[in-house]
């Protein structure tokens, strides 16, 4: 039975404003990773992707110019809800589908994409279904970003503080995380097994992105943590955010937090696996 986490359209909205897409040169490692043992065609493009738990399309988009076409897939119907309202492009398409299932006929992708989702598959029967919709030569890419980022500002003494009430926040939430998947994901998958023998892992990929005190209050809540607390205790989450905002007031020195600009830096890795030729 697939774990259920992201089922609520406020959930998916926040989560749609909030979460950050992987930067342009991890996108850029995959492709070449592709292109190593599958190159594109003489326009420069691969026939087909998709993007598992692909969530409000936060990667999805980001093939739009590699791929005649890109489907993103999930399980939750509100986030597939929200990737369609973001998409403006006539060679992406979005579907509610398990990762375990994917609607997709043999042989017939070059690559597969599973962000920030896999430590919630079935990975046995996920593997199964790669190893069928996968080209010979295809390439696997999961990656994800560690939950308790960096951020910077221009203030150092500030940078330290967004961090460590992010950390402060994630501790609260401890019994709430989903286990064993959290805990992994924090690990960058510690001893994930790929499916195929050809596999390139790149541990740390910094990436920089312009945030506002209103993005670092939605990050927090899109939390799946805090999604089940404002489920089990809306007092309680209340109290949480609460507690947030007051935080930042101080550290940020205003009153409209909300409003405050500053730079959030999160840390991705990615690991890839491309499907044997014969
Ligand atoms: C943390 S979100 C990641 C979304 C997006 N890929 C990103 O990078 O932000 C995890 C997503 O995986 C989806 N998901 C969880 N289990 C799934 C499964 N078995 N099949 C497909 N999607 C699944 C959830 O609905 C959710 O949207």
């Amino acid at each position: 039975m697939p774990i259920q986490l992201f089922e609520s359209e406020t959930h998916a909205s926040t989560y749609a404003q909030a979460r950050p897409s992987p930067p342009q040169s991890l996108i850029g490692s995959i492709l070449s990773f592709l292109e190593s043992g599958f190159p594109p065609d003489t326009n420069g493009l691969w026939p087909q992707a998709v993007d598992v738990g692909a969530g409000s399309g936060q990667t999805t988009f980001l093939m739009k110019d590699h791929f005649k076409h890109i489907l993103g897939i999930d399980i939750s119907a509100a986030q597939i809800g929200e990737a369609n309202k973001r998409n403006i492009y006539p060679n992406v398409s979005f579907k509610v589908s398990p990762a375990e299932t994917i609607p997709l006929e043999n042989e017939s992708v070059s690559l597969v994409t599973a962000s920030q989702c896999l430590h919630w598959f079935d990975l046995e029967k996920f593997y199964t279904e790669l190893n069928r919709i996968l080209v010979p030569g295809g390439v696997f890419a999961t990656f994800g970003y560690l939950p308790v980022p960096i951020i910077s500002t221009d203030d150092s003494s500030s940078k330290n503080k967004l961090a460590q009430l992010v950390e402060k926040c994630r501790l609260e939430l401890s019994d709430l995380w989903e286990q064993p998947g959290t805990d992994f994901l924090n690990s960058k998958y510690t001893g994930l097994k790929l499916p195929f023998n050809d596999n390139h892992k790149i541990n740390t990929i910094k990436c920089s992105v312009p945030y506002s005190g209103q993005k670092y209050f939605d990050y927090i809540t899109s939390w799946s943590a805090y999604n089940e607390l404002m489920e089990k205790n809306p007092e309680k989450a209340k109290k949480f955010t609460d507690n947030i905002v007051n935080q930042l007031k101080v550290i940020l020195e205003t009153d409209d937090v909300f409003s405050a600009q500053f730079h959030h830096e999160f840390e991705f890795f990615l690991l890839m696996s491309r499907k044997p030729e014969n």
